[in-house]
């Protein structure tokens, strides 16, 4: 077998976003795009030199070509092992767990996460570290730079190598390790899980629909729900992987799980409902006619998190993105806990769980995550609800009320405006954060502004500034406004507008969200004048 040079030219535009590369399949698919990208990655870890890597993807369109070419070229840089997942699937935090028990060198993972997939829609790549987690900005920053600076990539000719049977093999002299994408994950929450407790709750009837939108956790929870804890056989929906995930859009909330929602409001609807994303690390929690925002999920499971084994002795501290709700900051003040506000994106949780700081994260977008891998995960928050109900004995609407109850209610919505201009999204937040000085004390809506700033993160473990990560504009009653755009888009902008309410109760904490927050719709409408910017009155999607 023989190694090439292949002589190339910088590609426009390989900048990775919140969570690593994602780009229409077309693109990826685009003669040296891949390639590029990849050798850029090795070019940034100061080559593959004799370290060992994982490998899979969340099987999407182009998942078990892009493995092919990887591969190919971790060889040709000459690395001394990928461990790649069968037919080159991985959940992402099955790879992060994988990249850890192993004491890899980092790991690639093939996915666009939670959008659509398909010849037409979107393909991903991310490089995780060894610690499991993704790159930080300093290594994406450098992985961008190689990009534009790239002359040449290496490539081994020959073969495609058979991924479908656990194995080792050799591609030159690279060892080529195919692993049971499910088993180690699977074992790992066993030990962080009361599997008998959950086991014997469901053999006493507790019902559960697991959506798994035909993306990869359907063998993960099929394994784990099914096979391990005696769920019926059904309980997993949507449980084969597709290519196209079946033309779903996986993105676990009320609006493309639609699915489930209906299931969960019907007569025969089952106690427990739940869906995973396109790679695994999302989720979204469901009771009877109960939907549990993901902030909320959060601050729940930082309450009741000692009723799992891997967490017994309680936990070491907590961290949220910014935009999402505070709700668990309320639960960390009560308990003593310290309660960390990061950037968007699991990214910045990493260095927080390396050092003991905290050992349960968040974020409003459906993820949720442990220091157990360095990724949010979603069959985990499953599992940790699964784990909290059966030692409580409480349905999902009796713990989700009794928790306002306790600790009053963050109504919480976020608004998206998708497909905008970019440059008009980029003026309508140049020219509100112009005006933020002048925002303090002045009343809108029957509030009044009690801060308003561009969020900027500096990182207390290694002191890293991260700027211009939000605006946000906060309230002399609690209530928040935060916006930003995504940066995981593939398309034009999108706009993300996050609004919080805090309600002390005991009255009012079971109005709806859209209703309770609507001065504060108002607010952020007339404050960064949507409409005149963007010709939108009302968002696309609301979560
Ligand atoms: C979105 C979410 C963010 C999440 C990321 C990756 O990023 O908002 O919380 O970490 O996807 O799943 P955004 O598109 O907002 O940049
Ligand atoms: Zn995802």
């Amino acid at each position: 077998m023989s190694i090439t040079t292949v002589e190339t030219q910088p590609i426009q535009g390989q900048k990775p976003g919140t969570s690593g590369l994602r780009k229409k399949t077309q693109v990826f698919m685009q003669r040296h795009y891949l390639e590029n990208f990849a050798q850029a990655v090795f070019n940034a870890i100061g080559g593959a030199k004799g370290k060992t890597f994982v490998l899979g993807g969340d099987g999407r369109y182009f998942n078990d070509r892009a493995a092919q070419v990887i591969l190919r070229m971790a060889a040709a840089n000459g690395a001394k092992k990928v461990i790649v997942g069968q037919g080159a699937l991985l959940s992402t935090p099955a790879a992060s767990n994988l990249i850890r028990i192993n004491k890899t060198d980092g790991g690639l993972i093939m996915s666009a996460s939670h959008n659509p997939g398909g010849p037409d829609e979107d393909f991903g790549i991310k490089f995780n570290a060894a610690n499991g987690g993704p790159a930080p900005e300093s290594l994406t920053d450098k992985i961008f730079a190689e990009t534009e600076n790239i002359s040449e990539y290496k490539m081994m000719e020959g073969h495609d190598i058979d991924l479908d049977a656990p194995g080792t093999t050799k591609l030159g002299d690279m060892e080529v390790e195919v692993v049971d994408p499910v088993a180690d994950y699977a074992a790992m929450m066993e030990k962080l899980f009361d599997f008998d407790a959950i086991g014997q709750m469901i053999a006493g009837g507790f019902r559960i629909r697991f959506d798994a939108m035909c993306a990869i956790t359907g063998p993960y929870a099929v394994e784990i729900l099914e096979n391990r804890l005696g769920a019926p056989r059904g309980t997993v929906v949507n449980r084969i992987p597709l290519p196209d995930f079946g033309g779903m859009h996986p993105d676990p909330n009320p609006v493309w799980a639609k699915q489930l929602m209906d299931e969960m409001w019907s007569a025969e609807a089952p106690d427990f409902g739940a869906a995973s994303d396109g790679d695994g690390d999302r989720n979204m929690i469901v009771g009877r006619e109960t939907y549990v925002s993901p902030s909320d999920s959060l601050a729940i499971l930082a309450a009741h998190a000692d009723s799992a084994p891997g967490y017994k002795d309680g936990l070491s501290g907590v961290a949220r993105s910014m935009p999402t709700s505070q709700a668990v900051d309320r639960v960390a003040a009560k308990k003593g806990l310290d309660c960390f506000e990061t950037p968007t994106g699991w990214k910045f949780f990493g260095n927080l769980m390396d050092a003991g700081h905290v050992n349960l994260c968040g974020e409003e977008s459906f993820g949720t995550g442990s220091d157990h891998v360095r990724e949010k995960d979603g069959l985990w928050a499953v599992l940790m609800w699964l784990n909290i109900l059966a030692a409580r004995k409480s349905s999902v609407g009796d713990l989700l009320a009794g928790h306002w109850k306790e600790y009053g209610r963050n109504y919480y919505s976020r608004h998206d405006f998708e497909g905008l201009d970019t440059a008009k999204a980029t003026a309508m937040l140049d020219d509100l954060k112009g005006r933020l000085t002048g925002l303090k004390g002045s009343e809108i809506e029957g509030m009044t502004v009690a801060h308003a700033d561009d969020f900027a993160y500096t990182d207390p473990v290694d002191g890293s500034v991260s700027k211009g990560q939000g605006i946000r504009i906060v309230f002399e009653d609690g209530s928040r406004i935060v916006m930003r755009l995504s940066g995981t888009g593939t398309t034009g902008a999108t706009l993300r507008v996050y609004l919080e309410r805090y309600v002390a109760g005991p009255d009012g904490l079971d109005r709806d969200a859209q209703e309770a927050l609507a001065p504060v719709i108002r607010a952020a409408h007339q404050l960064a004048d949507i409409e005149r910017h963007t010709g939108r009155s009302e968002p696309d999607v609301i979560t």
